[in-house]
């Protein structure tokens, strides 16, 4: 299959492309290389074409393709908050423009989204495919607005497209502004960790094999028009992931700050699965194996995650997001 990846530099399309390499496909990557798209994370000889999947010309580039599978999105819902308009363009206008070249090439499609279109979830239930999306930052509403232009292109056009809607992701090569990274790189450089309001908010961590290993699945054996969600049952408190960083890193306990919170935070995101395990998915890393493989790997790869942290961008988007926050 000729296959194109779009967000192939950034995290999970990365492990991703690597995962379709190795099942044989030829595999084509199309990347803006934002600050979240690095070349780093592609494998040696990969077909790389850099390009905005919102600009039909960029698309057009790569030519014909049998299936087109989109992780290319902003995704940290805290720069969102200080700007949506970039949120608007790709996750929304973005999807909309690879919709409309699938269909000219008659392509299978997939798009990648989140399990936060939910918005959040009361204790005791979990989110079904067909619960009403009730976004709660303009990163999650935009992502929405990707997910309702597929479910219409289905529906008016005939795309063969379906929809993954995966929880918390972890795994190595992740850009150090959320949780994990950024948390496991500030320890290591004896900086604060700044945990937002109680910290008791929950989130259902996904390790990116296991992400990867169901989009495929669903790549190959999903029905369009139908939706995914991928989580695997591990839901855990921000509270519980910090300490488990400082415990395994040996750091000082000290360096966990309660900060001011993320406005509109979202309490919990929970996932019902059972339709992608239907298709033959489970997961298959454990949490703290898991957890703790992924610290060590931004340990043992410094030189993967220091140029980022180091760069004026990062350090730009860092004191906006924290200066006054830490004091
Ligand atoms: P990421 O931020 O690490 O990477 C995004 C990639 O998309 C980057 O390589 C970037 O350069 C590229 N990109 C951005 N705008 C583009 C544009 N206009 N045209 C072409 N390329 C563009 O993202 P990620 O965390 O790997 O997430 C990938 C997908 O998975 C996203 O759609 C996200 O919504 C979804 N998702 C992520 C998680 C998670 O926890 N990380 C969980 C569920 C779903
Ligand atoms: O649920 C899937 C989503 O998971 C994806 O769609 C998003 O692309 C991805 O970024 C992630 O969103 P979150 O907002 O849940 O991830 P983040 O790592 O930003 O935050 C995880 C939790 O940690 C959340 O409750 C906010 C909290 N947090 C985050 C940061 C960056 C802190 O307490 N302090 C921080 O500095």
């Amino acid at each position: 299959m000729r296959l194109l990846v779009t967000g192939g530099a950034g995290f999970i399309g990365s492990h991703f492309v690597k995962r379709m390499l190795a099942a044989g496909e030829d595999v084509v990557v199309l990347d803006k290389f934002t600050y979240a798209g690095n070349p780093a994370n592609l494998p040696d000889g990969i077909e790389c074409r850099r390009g905005d999947i919102a600009t039909r010309g960029d698309v057009d580039q790569i030519g014909p393709v049998d299936a087109i599978v989109n992780f290319a999105a902003e995704t940290h819902v805290d720069r969102s908050i200080l700007g949506p308009e970039d949120f608007v363009h790709t996750d929304v206008l973005g999807t909309l423009v690879l919709l409309q070249a699938a269909e000219e090439l008659s392509a299978r499609f997939v798009q990648v989204s989140t399990d936060e279109v939910y918005g959040d979830v009361e204790p005791g239930w979990s989110s079904r495919e067909d619960d009403p999306l009730r976004p709660s930052s303009p990163y999650s509403a935009s992502k929405a607005g990707g997910d309702l232009q597929v479910l219409a292109a289905v529906r008016t056009f005939g795309i063969n497209a379906s929809i993954t809607r995966g929880s918390n992701t972890y795994g190595p090569n992740q850009y150090p502004e959320k949780l994990l990274p950024l948390f496991v790189t500030n320890a290591l450089d004896g900086e604060p960790l700044p945990l937002y309001g109680d910290g008791r908010q929950v989130r259902d961590w996904l390790h990116v094999d296991d992400h990867c290993a169901a989009v495929e699945l669903v790549l190959r054996q999903g029905e369009a028009g139908q939706v995914y969600n991928i989580g695997a049952d591990e839901e855990h408190e921000n509270v519980e992931l910090t300490k488990m960083i400082v415990e395994h890193l040996g750091a000082d306990r000290s360096l966990v700050r309660s900060v001011e919170d993320r406005a509109g935070h979202d309490r919990r995101y929970s996932l019902e699965t059972a339709k992608v395990r239907a298709l033959g998915w489970q997961p298959r890393r454990d949490w703290g194996e898991g957890v703790r493989a992924t610290i060590d790997w931004y340990r043992d790869n410094r030189d993967w995650w220091e140029p980022i942290k180091r760069s004026g961008g990062f350090r730009e988007y860092y004191d906006k997001q924290y200066a006054a926050r830490l004091g």
